[in-house]
């Protein structure tokens, strides 16, 4: 791998370019209510989401982190209008296991940042619609019940998932069965999502009435046996932060052999391909959002291993990833309002391939304001500090 000796990478300058983008994108917005999801290549406007899409709460949390950056209240005007729209998430039955990533990237921002407590009733009232989709034989979330019968996938539960326990962490104050599930939808999964070289499935199909694991699938890698490769970057944040809220060291042991397989197949400049496992790789789009999730991940990483040789190795993969984003090949600048440029969506689907994708942009400056942190010497950058 590529040795970084820069320790010295100017955050404020490109958090400072962030913010421009986004100013960009909110001349841009109609302000009916849609939300800004993905650029096609070549283009220069937003394809617009509602509220229920799964992409819905990373435009309200870029928002809130700017706010948090500039101290400027027109960010937090501007953050709370685009939550907001996400209250009746709510207050309607659970469609699938996205809510933790809606809900909690907006309102629980929202309420680290505002402590309304509007935004703390609708964390705790969507935390328990997510764990009304937990079947306690099988230990996981159905993370899409709507593939139950199109797939003939009984009980199903994907990788992404585990980013959605942060809000039943969360919840924990309030409740101590929504923490006991998010607990044992991380040991299950730590269990049966992985092939012994630690990389993972995107999807495992079990018996949901003897919890029997019936066969590991992909949806949106290349093939079942590949390494997709964002779904390895949510394998590798979703058990860092599951460490943070558990103090297990099961998963922190866990946490580091997921990204050391990552790391050990991941190209020089840090960005993978769409799937480790692509035959002809030149011809391959890139997936800038798996790198800026792994590069946010890892800079928590590092701060919680306790080899000092580990720790640098992480905290500069994370620098080394981070510096390839901020080049021109990746950041957007003129040609789009987006943060970054050659994010995949979903390839099999042949949906959103070779884009910006408002997830990339949402981690990205997400791992920038922690690697600022870290050069400040502040090291405590513990987002689910929210209570
Ligand atoms: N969670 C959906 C995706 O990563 O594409």
């Amino acid at each position: 791998m590529k040795k970084v000796t820069n320790n010295h990478f100017n955050c404020q300058k490109h958090l400072d370019y962030c913010v421009a983008q986004a100013k960009k994108t909110l001349e841009q917005l109609p302000q009916n209510e849609m939300i800004p999801r993905s650029i096609p290549p070549g283009n220069k406007h937003w394809n617009l989401v509602n509220f229920e899409d799964w992409t819905s709460g990373f435009w309200p949390g870029i928002l809130w982190q700017l706010y948090e950056y500039t101290r400027d209240k027109s960010w937090k005007t501007k953050a709370e209008y685009y939550s907001n729209l996400l209250l009746p998430l709510s207050t309607r039955p659970a469609k699938d296991h996205d809510l933790g990533f809606q809900v909690f990237l907006s309102l629980g921002q929202g309420f680290r940042l505002s402590k309304k407590a509007k935004y703390k009733q609708a964390l705790l009232k969507t935390a328990n619609r997510l764990a009304s989709l937990y079947n306690p034989k099988v230990g996981t979330i159905l993370s899409w019940p709507g593939m139950v019968k199109k797939m003939n996938w009984p009980h199903n539960t994907i990788i992404d998932n585990m980013i959605n326990l942060e809000l039943l962490f969360w919840a924990s104050s309030e409740s101590r069965e929504l923490s006991e599930i998010a607990r044992q939808h991380a040991h299950t999964t730590m269990h049966n999502h992985f092939r012994k070289d630690n990389t993972c499935y995107h999807v495992v199909v079990y018996d949901p009435k003897n919890g029997n694991k019936i066969k590991g699938v992909t949806h949106q890698g290349y093939s079942d046996e590949s390494m997709w490769a964002r779904g390895q970057a949510w394998a590798i944040y979703g058990f860092t932060m599951t460490f943070r809220l558990t103090r297990d060291y099961q998963y922190l042991e866990f946490a580091q052999k997921v990204t050391d397989v990552y790391l050990d197949r991941l190209p020089k400049n840090g960005i993978p391909h769409w799937d480790f496992n692509v035959p002809n790789t030149s011809q391959e789009p890139l997936d800038a959002s798996a790198a800026a999730i792994t590069a946010s991940a890892l800079l928590e990483l590092c701060g919680y291993v306790t080899d000092p040789k580990r720790a640098h190795y992480f905290k500069n993969q994370a620098v080394n990833m981070i510096q390839t984003l901020s080049t021109p090949s990746f950041q957007s600048c003129n040609n789009n309002p987006a943060f970054l440029m050659h994010s995949t969506g979903h390839y099999p689907l042949g949906s959103e391939i070779d884009y910006s994708i408002i997830y990339a942009d949402y981690y990205y400056l997400e791992a920038l304001i922690r690697l600022k942190k870290i050069q400040e010497g502040c090291l405590s950058f513990n987002t689910t500090d929210l209570n």
